[in-house]
């Protein structure tokens, strides 16, 4: 019994009420209106110079990288041009001591190889080509440029872009933390390490992944108006969405084409609200941002994404399995424990590690509906260490995981509200009645059962939103990072062949219109 009270206590703590989420909703309009005003905001608002997204008929082979989270990727994608794409990709996993590297240096001569690696399995006869070239013809400005791979480069941090391929890093997130990188040109320093390998590569755009995925997410999307936002719910969180330019307040330091009105805006949402005007704090939140190595940034990221959920689900199970008043995960339990043995939590555990819990366990607690919650409870066995655990504590381990999860999707809503609001989309005459459409991709809106339907339903109870919420169609945008790089790398090519053009998301419009192609293409679908 005492378990279930204390579980209740907990859970109440992470409600997030309606009142809440209509508070949130108009705070981060306003903070939205103070970044498009001016710099050094807490939502940055970062002009992203993107000024229209593409329209599916967009042609050619391009190759992206994408690092922003645990792993980075390595692709080539061929665009086919009927709103279609194939791509072929390799994955590799960060190592932990290079996210917190002394240089830069070694962070992008990691990458540099990978890319390496990645050409000769994928590309070697472009690769070979381009080494034999090399060796039989002497001067440099003897390559042609032509053979060399356009690679738009996914770069998902804070980063001041000042043109298509350059951008210095504000800040780290994401538990990455390599000082020396910051106020450094991102694109310079990966092709300083591309070239010391001598790959045929030119970094030609730097990509936030939000962006590149409301790019793909246009590509690919049947909604003939395409889409507004592109969102990530994944290891951070983050938005990009289309801004009239007319609201756009502040100095903008590159070029950029004005005749569609519009400019992509990279939010950087993860920073909403870092004074905590109207972000709940529990007691856990406060202890996870002291552990933090960014403390006082990122506090609505902390709240929702992937990186920061399980390590609040730790704080929480550990704090009551030390409550000396409630039996969870302990010893006495075992006499209730229908499995007739002791529970017993290894030394090893991941709960006693800082960081330890991996987010995917809550996605696990969620989809488990077995009476028995058998495999939430092997999960505990196998990834946390905690064997033997009982029903009645797997059962409180479940409820504590989805209220974490819950309030996280409602603050998630938050977002997407104040963004669907912001552009007005829902009361344009030209619109009525049709859907609007949402790219979003991230281990969240993938993985964790119900998280879009839990933000569908605080859409609902949003002032100015409301049934319209049906209108709101979330889209998962997969892979999104690697094909909106692609896409704009394709009008980064172009630009070169005409400097004076910089409108190059325009430009994509009118490239030659695709013929239907009988391939068996992948297009993304959703
Ligand atoms: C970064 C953003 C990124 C988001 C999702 C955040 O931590 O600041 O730039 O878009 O994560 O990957």
């Amino acid at each position: 019994m005492a378990l279930e009270a204390e579980t209740q206590a907990i859970v109440d703590q992470f409600e997030f009420s309606d009142d809440d989420v209509n508070r949130a909703v108009k705070e981060f309009l306003r903070q939205m209106d103070e970044g498009l005003r001016k710099d050094g905001t807490s939502l940055s608002q970062i002009p992203t110079y993107v000024t229209a997204v593409p329209n599916g008929s967009e042609k050619g082979l391009y190759m992206a990288v994408d690092l922003g989270g645990t792993n980075f990727r390595v692709c080539s994608i061929q665009l086919l041009g009927n709103n279609s794409f194939r791509h072929t990709y390799n994955k590799v996993a960060i190592p932990k001591h290079l996210m917190v590297a002394k240089t830069a240096q070694e962070l992008f001569a990691f990458l540099a190889l990978e890319i390496k690696k990645f050409l000769q399995e994928h590309h070697n006869e472009d690769f070979e080509h381009h080494i034999r070239r090399r060796m039989t013809v002497s001067a440099p400005e003897g390559f042609r440029d032509e053979h060399i791979f356009r690679m738009g480069f996914t770069f998902s941090f804070p980063v001041k872009q000042v043109g298509i391929n350059k951008g210095t890093l504000i800040r780290w997130t994401k538990g990455f933390d390599i000082p020396d990188a910051v106020g450094k040109d991102v694109c310079a320093l990966l092709q300083e390490e591309i070239d010391k390998l001598h790959l045929p590569v030119k970094v030609a755009a730097l990509v936030n992944d939000t962006v590149g995925t409301l790019m793909a997410r246009s590509y690919t999307s049947p909604n003939k108006h395409g889409s507004i936002l592109g969102a990530i719910f994944g290891t951070g969180t983050n938005g990009a969405y289309i801004e009239k330019l007319s609201n756009l307040k502040k100095g903008l330091a590159g070029e950029y084409d004005d005749t569609t009105g519009h400019m992509v805006i990279n939010t950087e949402w993860g920073s909403f609200d870092n004074q905590l005007n109207v972000l709940p704090t529990t007691k856990w939140d406060d202890a996870l941002e002291k552990g933090s190595i960014n403390p006082g940034y990122q506090m609505y990221e902390k709240r929702v994404s992937g990186m920061f959920l399980g390590e609040i689900l730790r704080l929480v199970t550990l704090e009551l399995h030390n409550n000396p008043n409630v039996s969870f995960f302990k010893d006495e339990n075992s006499s209730f424990n229908d499995r007739g043995s002791v529970t017993v939590i290894d030394r090893d555990s991941p709960l006693y590690k800082p960081w330890g819990v991996d987010t995917s366990i809550m996605s696990t607690a969620e989809a488990d509906h077995d009476p028995e919650l058998s495999a939430l409870r092997q999960s505990l066995e196998k990834d946390l260490k905690i064997y033997a655990p009982a029903y009645e504590d797997a059962l409180a381990f479940k409820r504590i995981s989805h209220a974490i999860g819950r309030r996280a999707a409602r603050l998630a809503a938050v977002a997407i509200a104040a963004v669907v609001i912001q552009t007005g989309k829902l009361d344009d005459p030209e619109l009525l009645g049709e859907e609007i459409d949402i790219g979003v991709d991230g281990s969240l809106v993938e993985h964790y059962p119900g998280f879009r339907s839990m933000i569908t339903e605080a859409l609902k109870i949003t002032e100015g939103i409301g049934e319209s919420a049906n209108r709101i169609k979330i889209g998962l945008t997969q892979d999104g990072s690697g094909v909106g790089a692609a896409l704009i790398a394709s009008v980064a090519a172009s630009m070169e062949k005409n400097t004076s053009n910089v409108d190059y998301i325009g430009e994509l419009r009118s490239t030659v219109k695709a013929e239907p192609s009988a391939v068996d293409e992948k297009a993304a679908s959703d």
